[in-house]
């Protein structure tokens, strides 16, 4: 869901519904604009911007303030109603708001008791009287409404408000969900995240938890602490981002434009920091660290969703290599599970966004309990980022795309240069190993560059099989993650039902599902595993399953045996995830693309989940 606002000189109408579109990636059910022009005019409804905009049917004046919002449901099904902007009962406030306010019910009894009426299911209308009530009951103006109310929400928030009476002002907050403010010439822009501006200004303000703003037209912005009310120094960053990355620059698709960047964000993460030449890899983030690393007696990686895979990629690499204990846990059973935890511990955190409402709280708790907290994020300045004592950026680039591409294969990349790292600093590795380790790593990007200038074999399966209902993916070692991350993709984009296994687990259950309609990929470049693996396919094809094999090139034993193959370069092992995951990447764009899914917005999917 996404927060978008303006205050300023220009038009505010299109500056807001550009902003929501921007914001579109993140997912949404529901969209909404208020602005003020001497009256209020508010328009909702579910449904996408282009709905909305329909709706609005240019409709909505010119002004000079405004709010917009894109809503992901999770109090109250996606319908007009529950849509944002809320207004209060008065119809004088109106407020945007992301995140959850776990105590509303609370509040809301509170509030009816008192008279005030809701018309929907929302916590958002709950939170906007009860400013409206505190600001009548107590006297005060919207501002410090807004912070005596926030000190009695529980949850997290990102808010925006206006009030109909004063067309000069917005006061913004945040707690646990992201908000950043545009800081132009005689403009401000608040949004989610800065693409909604990026055209307008590169400075930027990022609220901190527990931060409120007031922004007053043509006032510097005030940015005040919401438990103590302590004024406090804004950081304005200059933003390094530019339009271009976040355009299609010509593909269809985000998705596909992300698959293609490949060769180029892998080598973006690994430059300045792997120096085969020198034989040496250099991270500041870990330097910092080192002793903590080597010395620790477990890593905790934690995750969710396609971070999660990386981090099952991870616990092969980092066990194989640096000999370190890994155990990879989702962090939303490990925030909730009472892990022990000790301060020998080191928590390697991996975060796309670096907002995920889960991975943050997991982070907390390893934190309270004295473990090293170590953060992987892509989006810099992201609220994970800056709650982990030190971390690598992966240095992607703006991943617009809800499912997840390029930002699996920089995590993977980063992991790689972490582990080897270590493990040539326990002395583990020989160094003509640790030298062959740094060559090849270099060529991955190489070699995503080769194996992507022909996608016709993936485009070709894709046809045959576009209406299968359902997909297994097998792999074994460093390629079971793999095998959990293609399945996941096929789900995500075209909503065919996927399960991704350990090839050897087949035969103690799925091997049942298997028929002559069932297609079964199985990622089998030459590895320790491969006559094993081979086995496996085997018995896919005893039972006359569909096999599509990911190989390596001129892999011809498998190709006798397999339906299809799709061929990627040869690598070392520990490597093999970063190219064979790219054709499972193009199968589900393709079979995505021919059933007519949206493949860039997914239905109820969301690219940053600020939610538990
Ligand atoms: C959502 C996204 C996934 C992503 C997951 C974790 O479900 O749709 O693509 O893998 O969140 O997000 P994160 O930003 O923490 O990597």
């Amino acid at each position: 869901c996404g927060i978008v606002g303006y205050l300023g000189n220009k038009n505010a109408v299109p500056v807001i519904v550009n902003g929501l579109r921007r914001l579109e990636y993140r997912g949404y059910d529901s969209a909404g604009i208020a602005v003020l022009n001497g009256k209020l005019s508010l328009v909702k409804c579910k449904g996408k911007v282009s709905d909305l905009e329909a709706k609005m049917n240019n409709s909505i004046e010119e002004a000079s303030i405004g709010i917009g919002h894109t809503r992901w449901a999770t109090h109250g099904e996606p319908n007009d109603t529950n849509a944002h902007p809320h207004t209060s009962n008065s119809g004088d406030l109106v407020l945007i708001h992301n995140g959850i306010i776990e105590n509303y019910s609370s509040i809301k009894k509170a509030l009816t008791q008192r008279g005030y009426v809701f018309h929907s299911d929302t916590d958002t209308e709950v939170l906007v009287n009860l400013i409206e009530d505190v600001m009548k009951s107590e006297g005060v103006h919207l501002a410090k409404a807004v912070r005596i109310a926030l000190n009695q929400v529980i949850g997290a928030y990102a808010i925006a408000v206006i009030d109909q009476n004063n067309s000069d002002q917005i006061v913004v907050a945040k707690k646990g969900s992201p908000l950043v403010v545009g800081v132009g010439e005689g403009e401000y822009f608040i949004a989610s995240d800065a693409t909604p501006f990026l055209e307008f200004t590169k400075k930027a303000i990022y609220l901190e938890d527990d931060e409120m703003a007031i922004i007053n037209r043509g006032q510097e912005i005030e940015v005040l602490s919401i438990p103590d009310n302590r004024t406090i120094d804004p950081y304005v960053h200059q933003l390094e981002m530019d339009l271009a990355s976040i355009e299609k620059g010509g593909y269809d698709h985000f998705m596909l434009k992300e698959i293609y960047e490949q060769p180029k964000s892998i080598g973006d993460t690994l430059r300045g920091r792997l120096l085969p030449e020198q034989g040496l890899i250099q991270m500041d983030g870990v330097y910092q660290f080192q002793e903590k690393l080597l010395n620790a007696q477990r890593i905790i990686i934690i995750g969710c969703g396609t971070s999660w895979h990386a981090g099952l990629v991870a616990e092969y690499i980092f066990e194989e290599l640096a000999r370190i204990p890994v155990e990879v846990e989702y962090a939303s059973e490990f925030r909730y599970r009472n892990p022990v935890i000790t301060e020998r511990d080191v928590v390697i955190a991996i975060s796309q966004s670096g907002e995920t409402a889960d991975t943050l709280a997991a982070i907390k708790l390893a934190k309270e309990r004295g473990a090293t907290i170590f953060g992987i994020c892509n989006v810099v300045g992201s609220s994970i980022a800056r709650e982990t004592h030190a971390g690598a950026y992966t240095h992607a680039g703006p991943e617009i795309g809800v499912a997840s591409t390029k930002a699996f294969t920089a995590q993977v990349a980063v992991l790689n240069l972490i582990a080897i790292k270590l493990a040539h600093k326990k002395g583990l590795l020989k160094e003509s190993y640790y030298h062959r380790l740094l060559n090849e790593l270099n060529e991955i990007p190489r070699k995503i560059e080769d194996m992507l200038k022909s996608d016709a074999q993936s485009r070709y399966i894709a046809e045959l099989y576009k209406d299968a209902p359902n997909f297994l993916y097998l792999g074994r070692g460093y390629n079971f993650p793999v095998a959990l991350e293609g399945a996941l993709k096929l789900k995500e984009i075209s909503y065919i039902h996927a399960e991704g296994y350990p090839a050897a687990e087949m035969k103690h259950g799925p091997i049942a599902l298997i028929d002559e309609n069932m297609p079964v990929v199985v990622i089998a470049p030459k590895s320790g595993q491969y006559d094993k693996i081979v086995s496996n396919i085997q018995e896919v094809k005893a039972r006359e399953g569909k096999v599509i094999a990911i190989v390596n090139d001129g892999d011809s034993e498998i190709a006798k045996m397999a339906d299809h193959v799709i061929e990627v370069k040869d690598t070392m092992e520990v490597f093999s995830p970063l190219l064979t995951t790219i054709p499972l990447q193009l199968l589900s764009y393709h079979i995505a693309v021919m059933r007519g899914c949206n493949v860039d917005q997914p239905r109820n999917l969301a690219k940053s989940v600020t939610v538990e």
